[in-house]
């Protein structure tokens, strides 16, 4: 990766006073009260502020948080509990500069956490009047939000064109090198678990891995679109008709290469979306009209749990059924379970993802676990992200 890195400037001794501008991705998830519900994000941003502190840097952080309209801030727009949690974490002040892009007071060893970035106008279409006032508050421009880095935003674009110096914190850069090492040259079988409500929004991942992996399982309702093209029932249960036969494309490209979509042989259905449902386990074949499929069965978990224990390495984005409801977690807990024990590298990324891993208590046993969602899918994809795209720029000339 051909970028400046951040580390790299803190050991030459250039960042000593000077006043450094973090995007991060504190992108975090909460509940109603607006209490952050998983901190990952934040707890993955701390390096890049600790080093800046250290090497004796005023350092300003932004992020996004969600997907505000531009102009306005509503309270649930707000950084607040971010800036309040940083601080627990950091054990100093951060205080939150609610109207920043004009000027911005900092003093070396002083961290502030800017406002939501993507209610300044112009930040999604990477307004160029705004990434150069954005760019002029800076001496170093740091772009360490990874999860964000496949979007040309003002602040993960545009102001790293224009700052003097622009380079890459050590979460993007790990992110990175992670996912792409692992795909290089991966140990084999590589299987990848690809799940998740709709084949439309995953549709391009699937096929760039059908040429790829070993074995491609599907989960979740993009499992259901696959069993539509394998000719099996599936009720009511959420799917994409017209997709089914792209569907079918990605199991030909597959078995053409001597490799497989595990399609379930059995799974657990339920006639509503409740958590306190009945569930019934079915036999692929025999899901009746009004039956939804919520996860899989268990001799299909235990058949993935064998591939998966056997794997060389695993690619995992997205939960195999709606483990939120106890009656329908044992799937992805099986999968989850195997991952963990294969001996087999484990790359893991997406929010439900880290859901899954954190609710199974798995964290330790997988060998990467990402920030990332859709910018984890794009690395894999094998995709240039906008953000590294421009660092590199920069880094050469
Ligand atoms: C994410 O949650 O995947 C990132 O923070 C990016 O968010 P976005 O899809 O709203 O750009």
């Amino acid at each position: 990766m051909n970028v400046i890195r951040f580390s790299d400037l803190c050991a030459q001794g250039k960042v000593q006073g000077q006043r450094v501008f973090i995007r991060a991705d504190l992108n975090v998830p909460q509940d109603d009260q607006g209490h952050i519900t998983e901190d990952t994000r934040i707890r993955a941003s701390l390096p890049c502020i600790r080093e800046a502190l250290t090497a004796g840097a005023a350092v300003m952080v932004t992020s996004h948080l969600g997907r505000p309209t531009e102009g306005t801030l509503r309270p649930e727009d707000s950084l607040q509990p971010v800036a309040q949690r940083l601080s627990e974490l950091l054990g100093q002040p951060v205080s939150l500069v609610r109207d920043w892009v004009q000027g911005v007071q900092v003093a070396p060893g002083q961290v502030v956490l800017l406002e939501n970035c993507r209610v300044n106008p112009g930040e999604k279409k990477n307004q160029e009047a705004l990434s150069r006032q954005m760019a002029s508050l800076c001496d170093i421009y740091v772009n360490d939000a990874f999860g964000t880095a496949h979007r040309a935003e003002a602040t993960t674009y545009g102001i790293a064109q224009f700052a003097p110096i622009a380079c890459a914190g050590p979460l993007l850069a790990a992110e990175i090198d992670a996912i792409t090492r692992a795909l290089a040259a991966p140990r084999r079988p590589l299987a990848a678990i690809v799940a998740g409500s709709k084949v439309s929004t995953k549709l391009t991942i699937l096929e760039s891995l059908a040429s790829k992996v070993d074995q491609l399982i599907v989960g979740g309702g993009i499992a259901n679109t696959f069993l539509l093209a394998a000719g099996m029932p599936i009720g009511k249960s959420l799917a994409e008709p017209d997709l089914v036969d792209q569907a079918r494309a990605v199991i030909q490209a597959m078995k053409a290469r001597g490799a497989e979509v595990p399609i379930p042989t059995d799974v657990v259905v339920a006639k509503t979306f409740a958590a306190d449902a009945p569930a019934t386990i079915k036999a692929a074949q025999d899901v009746a009209e009004d039956d939804l499929i919520l996860d899989i069965g268990p001799e299909t978990a235990q058949r993935l749990a064998t591939q998966l224990r056997a794997a060389g390495t695993i690619v995992w984005n997205g939960p195999v059924g709606v483990f939120e409801f106890d009656a329908f977690a044992k799937g992805t807990e099986v999968v989850a379970r195997a991952i963990a024990e294969s001996d087999g590298f484990s790359i893991a990324g997406g929010g439900d993802t880290l859901a899954a891993i954190a609710r199974f208590g798995i964290e330790s046993k997988i060998g990467y676990i990402s920030t990332g969602g859709g910018a984890f899918l794009e690395v894999l994809e094998g995709k240039t992200l906008p953000a590294l795209e421009i660092l590199t720029k920069r880094a050469t000339g």
